[in-house]
C-alpha cells in the first residue's frame, strides 16, 4: 500500500481533528501518502481531496470539529455515488480509505468495501449508539458539556424553587441523557428507549418536593417520546391536573463543539493509529473502536447489522439514587 485517504463524515465529534492527526502522521510513518478529503463523501464523489503533509495537521489536536470538514451526502447512498468515489480514489492510486464517522458514515463505508474497496471506520459520534465501540469519538466533550449545563440549571432551580429541563441531543439514543442525568444528578431522565408520559414525569417531581427537594431537573433526549417543546406545551395546558410548568433548555449543537477533552484526544488519537495499522496489515472491511480499553476491530457487516443500546440497569440505578 502506498497511498490512503481519510474523511469524516456525518455529525461533526469533537476529537474528530485528533484522528485525522494521528490517521496522517502514521500513515506518512509508514511511508505512505495520506490523502485529505473534502466534506465527507462529497468530497469522495468530486474528487475534492489533496495530499496532507506532518505540519498540514499541526495545532489541531485541540480544536473541536473538523478541518477537513463533514456532511450528511445522499448521493453516496446510490451505487452511482460510490462509484463515482471509486472512479476519483482509482485515479489518484489511492488504496485505502479510512472513514470516521457514526451509523450513516459506517454504512456507507460497508456499501463502498463491499464494491471491493480497502476501507476502515473509526468509530466517532456524539451519540454513542456505534455498535462496535464501547466509547466513541466526542462522546466525552459531549458529555461534560451537558454536564456543564446540568450543574448551572440546578444553581437557579434551588434558588427559585422550580422545575427545569435539559434536552440533550440524541435521536435515537439516550446515551447523552442518561449518564448525563445520573452525573448531574437529576430527578428524572426521559430516553427514547423507554417511553414516558408527561404524567409520569409530574408524578416523580410532585414526590421529589414532598421529600424536600429544591429542584426538579429533567434530562430529556431530543427523540424521547415527549421532547423539549412538546413537554413544555403539555404542562402549560394541563397546569390544573400537573400543578406546576417547565422552563426548558434545549442544548442543542452547543454539545457538539468545543474543545475534545484529554478522553477524547487520547481516544481519536488511538483509533487513528489503529486504522491504519489495520489497513497496514490488510484487515479492511472494518470499524476501529475501544472494548474493555483496547483497540479492536469489527466487521464493518457486524456493526450496521446490529443495534448498540444503553444499560438498564443504569436508568434503575438511577432511581436508587434520587433521593
Ligand atoms: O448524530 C449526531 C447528532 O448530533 C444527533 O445527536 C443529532 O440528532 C443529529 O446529529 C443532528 O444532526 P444535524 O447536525 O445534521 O442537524
Amino acid at each position: 500500500m502506498k497511498s490512503i485517504a481519510v474523511l469524516t463524515s456525518g455529525g461533526d465529534a469533537p476529537g474528530m481533528n485528533a484522528a485525522i492527526r494521528a490517521v496522517v502522521r502514521t500513515g506518512i510513518a509508514k511511508g505512505w501518502e495520506v490523502y485529505g478529503v473534502q466534506h465527507g463523501y462529497y468530497g469522495l464523489m468530486s474528487g475534492d481531496m489533496q495530499i496532507m503533509g506532518q505540519r498540514d495537521v499541526g495545532g489541531i489536536v485541540q480544536q473541536g470539529g473538523t478541518v477537513l470538514g463533514s456532511a450528511r451526502a445522499l448521493e453516496f447512498k446510490t451505487v452511482e455515488g460510490r462509484q463515482k468515489a471509486l472512479r476519483e480514489l482509482n485515479k489518484r492510486g489511492i488504496e485505502g480509505l479510512v472513514v470516521i464517522g457514526g451509523n450513516g458514515s459506517q454504512t456507507g463505508a460497508y456499501a463502498l468495501s463491499e464494491m471491493g474497496f480497502p476501507v476502515v471506520g473509526i468509530a466517532s459520534t456524539i451519540d454513542n449508539d456505534l455498535y462496535g465501540s464501547e466509547m466513541t469519538i466526542g462522546v466525552d466533550t459531549a458529555l461534560n458539556i451537558a454536564l456543564e449545563a446540568i450543574d448551572r440549571l440546578k444553581i437557579t432551580a434551588s434558588s427559585h424553587q422550580r422545575a427545569f429541563l435539559l434536552e440533550v441531543m440524541g435521536r435515537d439514543c439516550g446515551y447523552l441523557a442518561l449518564m448525563a442525568g445520573i452525573a448531574g444528578g437529576a430527578e428524572f431522565i426521559s430516553i427514547p428507549e423507554i417511553p414516558t408520559e408527561p404524567e409520569d414525569i409530574a408524578r416523580e417531581l410532585h414526590a421529589a418536593y414532598e421529600r424536600g427537594k429544591k429542584h426538579g431537573i429533567i434530562v430529556v433526549a431530543e427523540g424521547a417520546k415527549y421532547n423539549a417543546n412538546a413537554l413544555v406545551a403539555y404542562f402549560k395546558e394541563h397546569k390544573a391536573e400537573l400543578g406546576f410548568e417547565l422552563r426548558a433548555t434545549i442544548l442543542g449543537h452547543i454539545q457538539r463543539g468545543g474543545a475534545p477533552t484529554a478522553f477524547d484526544r487520547l481516544l481519536a488519537t488511538r483509533l487513528g493509529a489503529a486504522a491504519t495499522s489495520a489497513l497496514a496489515r490488510g484487515e479492511y472491511g472494518v470499524l476501529v473502536g475501544m472494548n474493555k480499553s483496547a483497540m479492536t476491530t469489527t466487521a464493518l457487516s457486524v456493526v450496521v447489522a446490529n443495534k448498540k443500546t444503553v444499560d438498564f440497569a443504569l436508568i434503575e440505578l438511577q432511581k436508587e439514587l434520587d433521593g
